[in-house]
């Protein structure tokens, strides 16, 4: 079976900073070998990317060994409203963090989001982690702006409901939901174990899951939030919250297709289209995924390509297997091997658009022209 490349909204590369955990060069591995052709990658990493020099840090180290197309968000913070408007045609969309989670950037003054919502250009992203009443706050604040926000991995049955009513009243807000959100709950706490199960927002309760699959319709994207703590951290006296899902997210999504609780198409809008409407990508042309709905097989850490080491889904039965992944004409992944070099992939803001845009229309759908910049 033939699918669009999947794009991947909510991604942390770990670098610069975090490279034991993982680097654009693992990171767009485990892409690849998830069915993904494009991330976009979070701020938070240290130096969390909030000015050009920042930006420009993640940026050159994702030319160098990024493997499938990217772009890099820029973090919001209290003194750099100017600095990142200024960078917003590089990058992939504002972060904003309105609640506490894994890093230093955290907006708590309300004041600040206006002043960030007023400067950011309206035609480009707001992604707003944003939980519960936050989320309640945030989508005030869009509405008196009048300007969109994506709403990052929902994950409670009061949130998605506010945002139907939001949608219903004409507002302009735009939500994903995580695997881990739709396929774990509270009740898998005691078999993950605590550390293993810390993650932001936390695994909430059975009815909470059961009200994301009641408004599938409400839900955009689904985004992995793939972030990757090595089973040590978590393991260890103050375990970071996070878990790792670009390898699992398609597998256990084909599973939900294959059980008649969502249809393909709704799985390609949400990991496909959407995405690509929302965030205003570029076509990836001659790019595509090959699966075998069919396959069956058993999630193992040890086959994965992320550098993290394990999985909150270990020894979880799926049905849907990536067989192939062609990225602008070449081949990507195959058989379980990632074959994209480091440097393949392309920055989807700065190059993809550009080398596509100067195309004659004829020739759109033509691998455009290959990169030199191989280590
Ligand atoms: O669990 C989480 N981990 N939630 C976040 O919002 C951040 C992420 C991380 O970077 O580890
Ligand atoms: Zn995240």
């Amino acid at each position: 079976m033939r699918l669009p490349g999947l794009i991947d909204v909510h991604v942390h590369l770990r670098e610069p900073g975090g490279t034991h955990k993982e680097d654009w060069d693992s990171g767009t591995a485990a892409a690849l070998a998830g069915g993904f052709t494009a991330v976009l990658a979070m701020p938070n990493t240290q130096p969390p990317v909030t000015d050009a020099a920042t930006l420009a840090l993640a940026l050159a180290a994702a030319r160098s060994k990024a493997r499938c197309d990217y772009a890099q968000y820029v973090g919001a913070g209290a003194d750099n409203v100017e600095t990142a408007a200024a960078l917003a045609p590089r990058a992939a969309g504002l972060k904003m963090y309105l609640d506490q989670t894994y890093g230093p950037l955290r907006l708590d003054d309300m004041t600040a989001w206006g002043a960030h919502f007023e400067r950011w250009p309206a035609h480009l992203p707001i992604v707003a982690h944003a939980e519960s009443r936050t989320l309640a706050a945030v989508i005030l604040l869009a509405a008196l702006f009048d300007r969109p926000v994506h709403l990052a991995h929902v994950a409670l049955r009061e949130e998605i409901v506010l945002i139907r009513r939001a949608k219903e009243r004409g507002l302009k807000v735009t939500c994903e939901v995580t695997p881990h959100h739709l396929f774990l709950s509270q009740a898998d706490i005691p078999s993950l174990g605590t550390g293993r199960s810390e993650v932001r927002p936390r695994l909430a309760t059975p009815a909470d899951v059961q009200a994301l699959w009641d408004n599938l319709d409400v839900i955009d994207c689904f985004a992995t939030d793939h972030a990757p703590h090595t089973a040590a951290e978590k393991d260890g006296p103050t375990p970071p919250p996070g878990f790792p899902g670009l390898e699992t997210a398609l597998p256990l999504l084909l599973t939900a297709v294959e059980e008649g609780r969502m249809t393909k198409d709704e799985l390609v809008a949400r990991l496909a289209t959407n995405p690509r409407r929302i965030f205003n990508l570029p076509e990836q042309p001659d790019t595509w995924i090959e699966v075998d709905p069919d396959a069956e097989y058993t999630i193992r850490a040890a086959d994965a390509h992320t550098r993290c080491g394990w999985t909150p889904f270990e020894g979880r039965r799926v049905r849907g297997r990536v067989e192939r992944v062609i990225l602008r004409g070449q081949v990507a992944y195959e058989d379980g091997k990632v074959l994209a070099q480091p440097g393949a992939g392309r920055d989807l803001r700065t190059e993809a658009k550009h080398s596509q845009a100067s195309l004659p229309q004829h020739q759109t759908n033509q691998p455009t022209t290959q990169r030199t910049n191989q280590p």
